[in-house]
């Protein structure tokens, strides 16, 4: 299925997101500050791409179409379980951005806050993927038809519109930023 594919494709890019966040953090541990190339090219990233396009992509486009489809109370649960994580994800990024640039600067409790937030946010979104792979891409595949594959993946498109930055180009800026922070992309699927 055409949507699918493209989610379980963007969570592998986000892991790699993740293991660079957390590469940022384990640096700034031992430097006493934020890395500030790295720290503000990751949350920009992180804004547009996983918490914006990437949750677009699903809030706007898959999760109506699926609760449409939803045969059970359950299986709506699961689908809005998701929207709440989505809010809870966006929440702990607005607090991270927040202590950026005291942690560039070196301000000490900028630092430890946004070291703190960074780990909660990984292990949140590291959570919600796994759950998105493992429950909700099977129940999409299971449910919609492919019609509503279609329709769900003309709206993905028509979003990919809207942004100023073609997504080929933030797969290439993840992978700079890999290799800039030594992060093996094979080992963070
Ligand atoms: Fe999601
Ligand atoms: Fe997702």
């Amino acid at each position: 299925m055409w949507t699918t594919a493209v989610l379980r494709e963007e969570h592998r890019w986000i892991l790699r997101m993740l293991a660079c966040l957390e590469r940022v953090g384990v640096e700034s541990e031992r430097h006493g500050r934020l890395d500030a190339e790295n720290a503000a090219e990751l949350m920009a990233l992180f804004a547009r791409f996983a918490d914006g396009l990437h949750q677009d992509r699903e809030e706007r486009c898959l999760f109506p179409r699926l609760l449409a489809r939803a045969r059970s109370v359950e299986e709506r649960l699961q689908v809005a379980r998701l929207s709440g994580e989505h809010e809870q994800e966006r929440r702990a990024m607005a607090r991270m951005n927040g202590e950026l640039l005291g942690a560039i600067f070196g301000e000490t409790r900028s630092l430890r806050d946004f070291q703190g937030e960074a780990h909660r946010y990984v292990q949140l979104q590291r959570g919600h993927i796994l759950y998105e792979n493992q429950a909700l891409l099977p129940l999409a595949e299971l449910l919609l038809t492919r019609e509503d594959d279609e329709t769900v993946m003309q709206g993905f498109v028509s979003l990919e519109h809207e942004g100023p930055v073609k997504l080929r180009r933030i797969f290439e800026r993840i992978g700079a930023l890999c290799s800039r922070l030594r992060v093996d992309p094979a080992e963070t699927a």
